[in-house]
C-alpha cells in the first residue's frame, strides 16, 4: 500500500508579493479554489493509498492542519521540523516515522505540495506503473519531457532499454545553463519532477550508504520525538544538528538503483508568474485574469487583483499582481528577477 508523503516546507519567493515566508505558494489557491496543498491531496483520490503523511516547518503547523480540515482530508500525521534542513532529511523523518516500531514498510510516494498537474489520470497512471518497480527495491523518479533549458531542475538521462521504467544512467541536479542546453538538445534527458516512489527501508538504506551523518541525526531526532494526536515533533536539538541537503543531491545523484517512469501529465512546478500564466486558463488574447480585472487591448498578460479593481490598457506580456501591502508590475520575461526584489527587501528590513 502506498503512503503518500507530502513535503510542504518550502518558502517560495519567486511568486512575491503573494508568496511570503509565512505563506509560501503551497498554501495559496494559485490555479483554482483549492490551495496547492489541497490539490496535491485531492489528486490522490483513485489511487490505493493510506492517508498522507505531511511534513512541514513548525511555523506552518496550523496552516497545514486547517487546510486539511477545510478539505475534509484525513492524514497519517503531520511531522513538524523545528527548522528546514531541506528535502533529504524531511523524507528521512517520514521514512523513519513510517517504519520504526512497526512491522510496516510502505511504498512512500514523495510529493511536493506546490506542483500543478493538469492531467490527474496520467499522473495516477505513472504512479501505478511505478509500483512494481518500487516493490522490487528501485527508487523511482518521474520524468518530464523538458521544454527548455531550465536550470532549477534535476536532469535524468535514461537507459534506452525499458518498457514502463528505464534505468537512470545519470542524474544531475540543477546544472548550469550551458549544460542544461546541451542536455535538452540531446533529447536524452528528462526533467526530474521532484516526485518519487520507493520503499521506506530502501530510502533509509541509500541514505545510510551516502549520507550516514544525516541518517544518524534523523534517527536520533525521531527516537526523541514527541507525538500527539496530529503532530509529530522530532527532537529539536538532534534535528537542528542534521546537515542540510536535498534528496536530489544527497541520494538521487548517487544511487545506482534508480529508474525513471515518464510522466506526461501537464506538470509545472509554477516556479514563477510566467509559469503560472502558462498553466492557467486564458482568454482569446492569451490573458489570465483573477479577481476584479478589466483589460482593454491587452495581450499575453497575467493580472491578479486581491481587493482593488485593476484595469490595463494596451499592455503586452506584463504581469500585474496586487496584494494587501504590495503591487508587482513586471515584464513577463523578467519575472525570474523578482527574487532580486525579495533580496533587496530582506536586506532593507
Ligand atoms: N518539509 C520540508 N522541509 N519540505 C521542504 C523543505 C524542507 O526543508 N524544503 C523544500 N521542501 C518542499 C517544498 O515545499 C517543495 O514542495 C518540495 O519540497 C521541493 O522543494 P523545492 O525547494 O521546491 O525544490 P526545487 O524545486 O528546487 O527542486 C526539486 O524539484 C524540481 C522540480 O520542481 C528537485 O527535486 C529537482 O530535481 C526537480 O527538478
Ligand atoms: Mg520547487
Amino acid at each position: 500500500m502506498i503512503l503518500p508523503v507530502i513535503m510542504a516546507g518550502g518558502s517560495g519567493s519567486r511568486l512575491w508579493p503573494l508568496s511570503r515566508q509565512l505563506f509560501p505558494k503551497q498554501f495559496l489557491p494559485l490555479t483554482g479554489e483549492s490551495t496547492m496543498l489541497q490539490e496535491t491531496c485531492a489528486r490522490l483520490e483513485g489511487l490505493e493509498h493510506q492517508p498522507p503523511l505531511l511534513i512541514c516547518g513548525d511555523d506552518h503547523r496550523f496552516t497545514v492542519a486547517e487546510q486539511l480540515r477545510e478539505a475534509k482530508q484525513g492524514h497519517s500525521g503531520i511531522v513538524l521540523e523545528p527548522a528546514g534542513r531541506n528535502t533529504a532529511p524531511a523524507v528521512a523523518l517520514a521514512a523513519l516515522r513510517a517504519t520504526v516500531g512497526s512491522e510496516s514498510d510502505p511504498l512512500l510516494l514523495v510529493l511536493a505540495a506546490d506542483h500543478v498537474i493538469r492531467d490527474v489520470a496520467a499522473f495516477q497512471d505513472a504512479v501505478n506503473k511505478a509500483i512494481p518497480h518500487a516493490e522490487q527495491g528501485k527508487l523511482v523518479t518521474f520524468g518530464i519531457v523538458p521544454t527548455g533549458p531550465e536550470t532549477g531542475y534535476g536532469y535524468i538521462r535514461r537507459n534506452a532499454d525499458g518498457d514502463t521504467a528505464f534505468a537512470v544512467e545519470e542524474f544531475v541536479e540543477k546544472p548550469d545553463l550551458a549544460t542544461a542546453e546541451k542536455y535538452v538538445a540531446s533529447g536524452d534527458f528528462y526533467w526530474n519532477s521532484g516526485m518519487f516512489l520507493f520503499r521506506a527501508s530502501r530510502y533509509l538504506e541509500e541514505l545510510k550508504a551516502h549520507r550516514p551523518d544525516m541518517l544518524a541525526a534523523c534517527e536520533k531526532a525521531m527516537s526523541g520525538a514527541a507525538v500527539d494526536i496530529d503532530f509529530v515533533r522530532p527532537a529539536a536539538e538532534s534535528f537542528l544538528a542534521c546537515p542540510d541537503d536535498s534528496i536530489d543531491y544527497a541520494v538521487m545523484e548517487k544511487t545506482r538503483d534508480a529508474v525513471v517512469v515518464p510522466m506526461d501529465c501537464g506538470w509545472s512546478d509554477v516556479g514563477s508568474w510566467s509559469a503560472l500564466w502558462e498553466v492557467s486558463d486564458k482568454d482569446d488574447n492569451g490573458n489570465t485574469t483573477r479577481g476584479d480585472v478589466i483589460l482593454q487591448d491587452s495581450k499575453g498578460c497575467y493580472v491578479q487583483s486581491d481587493s482593488k479593481l485593476i484595469a490595463t490598457v494596451g499592455l503586452e506580456d506584463v504581469v500585474v499582481v496586487e496584494s494587501d501591502d504590495a503591487i508587482l508590475v513586471a515584464a513577463k520575461d523578467r519575472v525570474q528577477d523578482i527574487k532580486k526584489v525579495v533580496n533587496q527587501l530582506k536586506a532593507e528590513n
